[in-house]
């Protein structure tokens, strides 16, 4: 077979990448007791983390091992991380030359650590390609250095990012404020450590945002262009585990924060694979713009988005695994699996949509850009930037129709008032 025809069909081959090693356990972080390769272990956290206790439980742990290992902490990452943290960490790391990083708190923290990781290892790496749209993150132009000197421990103290197990770090440009997806498999932590101890202190408001945040990780992933049979299964057990446990989470059930915790990186073991969709396009573009969490906006997003990717598309999405249209009939797989009533595809559509809504209002969600106090006028001001920017977000690659930016425009605008009643 000669080189063309391998690479040819190396290209059609389908595959999934997650962290070699994945604990979920309360507890699960005395794995590090007897963890290999560690000597030297820089700690990333935050100041959050540290009020918590939460660092010096991962130092302890490291005090119970027989070998004595050095360590050294960097509490200052911020929420939404900065270039300029990124590097400040990755230039500690230089001097302190670990041979493992442990990272220990929400998306924010992982995603730095996994910045610093990158210019810690790679001395030529730099942010203008890192940050480089793709089409398909398995074909880019930008190569990412293989990280191998270093091993990356994360252990997620959120149940939403799923950030723990995917190739995903969002980083902000200090210079323009702008945030951006890196993306590479590279990027996949070693070893992430889902222990449920250390989502006890998470509060209520933060429990219903994330929560609904992992919902639509696991729906976008089930009706990604890029879904295959391996990622559906981790995308449904996901949504079934929120519908049966984020509102007793919310109430502060530590069973059921647990299952969410769990959730959370099972969700992101599909949408690590399967990719996203507009849902977050949108939701990335709306919380820049009017400083909302990442999860409220997601959840005021997900009934419009829904609607949309089950009409029958103008333009059909390019991807070449998805060989027809079938989005409608995945929301209603969706609907079935949690057994919600209806006759036809598209009244178990609605009956799924009617659901998500039904949850965010049960863990205290207002729908609506209204009700989260941000005006008409400032949603017409700045919906046909909002617009354009959403259709450029590297999620739109993957939704199963490929909207135009007038549709993505009507999405935003709907959500003004939030989701009407369907008849
Ligand atoms: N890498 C990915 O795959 C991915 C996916 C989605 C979002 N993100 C990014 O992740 C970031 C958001 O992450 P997040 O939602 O986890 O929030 P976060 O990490 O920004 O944390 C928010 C706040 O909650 C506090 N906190 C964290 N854990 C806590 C706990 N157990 N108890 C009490 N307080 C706690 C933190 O100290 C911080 O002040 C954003 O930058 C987003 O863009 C990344
Ligand atoms: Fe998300």
């Amino acid at each position: 077979m000669n080189i063309k025809t391998l690479a040819k069909r190396r290209d059609n081959m389908q595959w999934m990448k997650l962290p070699p090693k994945i604990y979920f356990e309360k507890n699960a972080v005395r794995y590090l007791e007897k963890m290999e390769g560690l000597n030297r272990v820089f700690i990333v956290g935050d100041r959050g983390m540290e009020k918590l206790g939460y660092i010096k439980v991962v130092e302890d742990v490291l005090g119970q091992r027989v070998d004595p290992i050095q360590m050294q902490t960097f509490v200052d990452v911020e929420p939404d991380p900065s270039t300029d943290t990124v590097y400040k960490g990755a230039e500690m790391m230089k001097d302190f030359k670990p041979d493992t990083i442990i990272a220990i708190g929400g998306g924010s923290v992982m995603d730095a650590a996994k910045g610093m990781w990158l210019f810690y290892e790679a001395e030529d790496a730099d942010f203008f390609g890192a940050k480089q749209k793709f089409l398909d993150i398995r074909k880019r132009t930008y190569k990412f250095p293989k990280l191998r000197k270093t091993q990356l421990v994360c252990i997620p103290t959120t149940s939403g990012t799923g950030s723990e197990v995917t190739p995903f770090a969002v980083i902000t440009d200090s210079k323009t404020h702008i945030k951006y997806p890196l993306a590479d498999y590279a990027l996949t932590p070693n070893v992430a450590l889902v222990d449920s101890q250390f989502i006890e202190s998470v509060p209520p408001v933060v429990v219903a945002d994330t929560g609904l945040d992992v919902l639509c990780h696991a729906t976008e992933s089930f009706v990604s262009t890029m879904a295959t049979d391996y990622t559906r299964g981790l995308s449904l057990q996901a949504i079934k585990s929120v519908f049966d446990n984020l509102e007793d989470s919310y109430k502060g059930d530590l069973v059921a924060k647990a299952k969410m915790h769990d959730a959370s990186t099972i969700a992101g073991m599909a949408f690590a694979n399967a990719l996203l969709g507009i849902n977050h396009s949108i939701a990335h573009k709306l919380g820049q713009e009017f400083h909302l969490p990442h999860g409220r906006c997601i959840a005021i997003t997900m009934p419009h988005v829904i609607r949309f990717n089950a009409s029958q598309p103008k333009k059909r999405a390019i991807w070449s695994k998805y060989n027809y249209f079938r989005a409608d009939e995945d929301y209603a797989e969706i609907a079935r699996y949690l057994g919600l009533k209806g006759n036809t595809t598209a009244e178990l559509v609605e009956a799924y949509v009617q659901a998500i809504i039904d949850l965010a209002d049960r863990v205290g969600i207002k729908m609506s850009l209204k009700d989260q106090g941000i005006s008409k006028q400032a949603v017409d001001a700045a919906v046909d930037n909002l617009a354009e920017l959403a259709y450029t977000d590297n999620c739109t690659v993957t939704n199963p129709q490929e909207p135009l930016i007038s549709d993505l425009k009507q999405i935003i605008l709907d959500e003004y008032n939030g989701p009407q009643k369907q008849h």
